[in-house]
């Protein structure tokens, strides 16, 4: 089973992204600032600004099953970005900045 991290899968677009790839059978760890309620898929809440935080989201296990394998986690088959502020005047400039630039650089 190919694994994709998914990036903003609770945001508008994501959250019927995520359960279409699901379908398809791949296994998915949503990364976003909100949890998405979805079965299957865990959320982990990370601010994707946070460069050390990034590397521990899209290098983690998936969900406690991976633990249960007593195995390092496998790096993901695919990260999918969607995670951004999608346009000006939502947040401060500075913060769609960060969210969208920083943050592409990170998952990068
Ligand atoms: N919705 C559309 O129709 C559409 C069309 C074309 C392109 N897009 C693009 O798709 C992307 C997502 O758009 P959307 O409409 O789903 O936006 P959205 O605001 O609904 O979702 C974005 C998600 O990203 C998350 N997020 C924001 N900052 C974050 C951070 N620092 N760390 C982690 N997660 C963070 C939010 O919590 C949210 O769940 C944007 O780049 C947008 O330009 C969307």
């Amino acid at each position: 089973m190919k694994r994709i991290v998914f990036t903003g899968g609770t945001g508008k677009a994501g959250r019927h992204v995520v359960p279409y790839l699901q379908g398809k059978g791949y296994q998915i760890l949503n990364v976003d600032l909100k949890p998405l309620d979805l079965p299957g898929v865990n959320t982990l809440v990370t601010d994707l600004t946070d460069s050390g935080a990034t590397f521990n989201a899209l290098t983690t296990h998936f969900g406690f099953d991976g633990f249960e394998a007593g195995r390092p986690a496998q790096a993901p088959d695919a990260v999918v970005h969607f995670a951004a502020i999608p346009r000006v005047l939502i947040e401060p400039d500075n913060v769609t900045f960060a969210a969208n630039v920083v943050s592409t650089y990170n998952v990068i």
